[in-house]
């Protein structure tokens, strides 16, 4: 090449590079990422809140509401969506298009009332996805087999819907798995005895206000639960599975059910702050160990068949009547003295 010919080269590139439109070199943005949250919003109905989605703008731009792109690796690829508090024109299903966005790690649905319809097989695309979040919405429907196929997840919230059905056995294939929350559905049925081997770093469990029913399975003593919420279902029998001085318990909440068990063999985590099994059937003594709880600062045991004296000291002396009341024959302060 000669010294001429490179000039009118370089001049030709220089030329044909600044008539090309600029945004398509400074977007960040990934094209196909780009193209799956057009057609989200599109499928929601183009609500107003979604505004800062404008095509003609870069959505790793901080200005595109919700999203976030993947700056860490340069890849720039969208994996943190939040589609939050949003006011739909009408009804609409949970947008098929999410699984267009195979770099997710990070999906908040939250707070959309006129979301409804089942969870979409959709989602299954999403194999990057750790944190799943649908909460405050009206999707119905049972939890559908293939979320265990999402191998990477680590948490799942589903609280505040209105799904029913059973919960998935399936739940326990999930390797990373170290919480999930259900509360406030419609679940129905027994918690699934394959929930014992969750791995070894699963530590919370949030089932309140449900219809959940049976026994809770004798599997469940082998986790470390940190967290436990039971309450407001229909669970019978044995819950001292939950219990054990060599776990690291913090909550046991397990009111308002049918359970029935002796409180007076269990052991406690040293770690534990919150026990609340008012309204149930349990029976025996109060365990002596509770007055050796540093931590502990809510106590409620009342409605139960339990029987004895109220062991003293620790922080035993914080609680007043109302965790105690109505039981069979627990006695001694704040309830009326032991008869000897
Ligand atoms: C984001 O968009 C705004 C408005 O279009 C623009 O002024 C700003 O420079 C952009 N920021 C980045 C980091 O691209
Ligand atoms: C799943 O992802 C593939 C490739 O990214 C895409 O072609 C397909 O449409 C997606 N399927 C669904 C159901 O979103
Ligand atoms: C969705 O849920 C809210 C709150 O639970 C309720 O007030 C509303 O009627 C529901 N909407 C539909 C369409 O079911
Ligand atoms: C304990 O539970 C009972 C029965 O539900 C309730 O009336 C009482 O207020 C509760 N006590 C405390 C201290 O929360």
């Amino acid at each position: 090449m000669t010294t001429t010919s490179l000039i009118t080269f370089l001049l030709i590139l220089t030329l044909s590079l600044s008539t090309l439109p600029i945004p398509s070199f400074s977007q960040l943005c990934n094209p196909q990422d780009k193209q799956a949250l057009l057609q989200i919003k599109n499928q929601l109905g183009n609500p107003t809140q979604l505004a800062s989605w404008n095509p003609s703008t870069d959505c790793c731009n901080t200005t595109w509401q919700g999203v976030s792109c993947d700056t860490d690796t340069k890849t720039y690829r969208i994996n943190d969506l939040s589609l939050s508090n949003l006011n739909l024109p009408k009804l609409y299903p949970i947008p098929p298009s999410l699984g267009n966005l195979p770099f997710l790690e990070i999906l908040d649905i939250s707070n959309i009332l006129n979301l409804v319809g089942p969870i979409p097989l959709a989602i299954t695309n999403l194999t990057k996805l750790r944190y799943l979040y649908i909460t405050q919405t009206n999707i119905s429907g049972s939890i559908p087999e293939f979320i265990s196929r999402i191998q990477t997840l680590v948490t799942i919230d589903f609280s505040y819907n209105k799904l029913s059905g059973e919960l998935p056995s399936s739940l326990s294939l999930l390797p990373n798995l170290v919480g999930i929350t259900l509360n406030d559905n419609s679940f129905s049925g027994p918690i699934p005895e394959s929930y014992g081997s969750f791995s070894n770093l699963f530590t919370s469990i949030t089932l309140e206000r449900n219809q959940l029913s049976g026994n809770i399975p004798a599997t469940l003593a082998k986790l470390n639960l940190a967290f436990v919420d039971l309450s407001s279902n229909r669970l019978e029998g044995d819950a001292s599975v939950f219990f054990g001085s060599e776990k690291n318990t913090q909550k046991i909440i397990l009111a308002k059910n049918k359970l029935a068990f002796d409180l007076g063999k269990v052991e406690l985590s040293s770690n534990l702050n919150t026990l609340d099994i008012r309204n149930n059937y349990v029976y025996g003594k109060l365990p002596e160990g509770l007055t050796a709880l540093k931590y502990l600062h809510k106590l409620n045991v009342s409605y139960n068949n339990l029987c004895g004296e109220i062991p003293q000291g620790g922080n035993m002396q914080r609680f007043d009547v109302y965790s105690y009341q109505h039981n069979k024959c627990l006695c001694g302060s704040p309830l009326p003295s032991c008869k000897t």
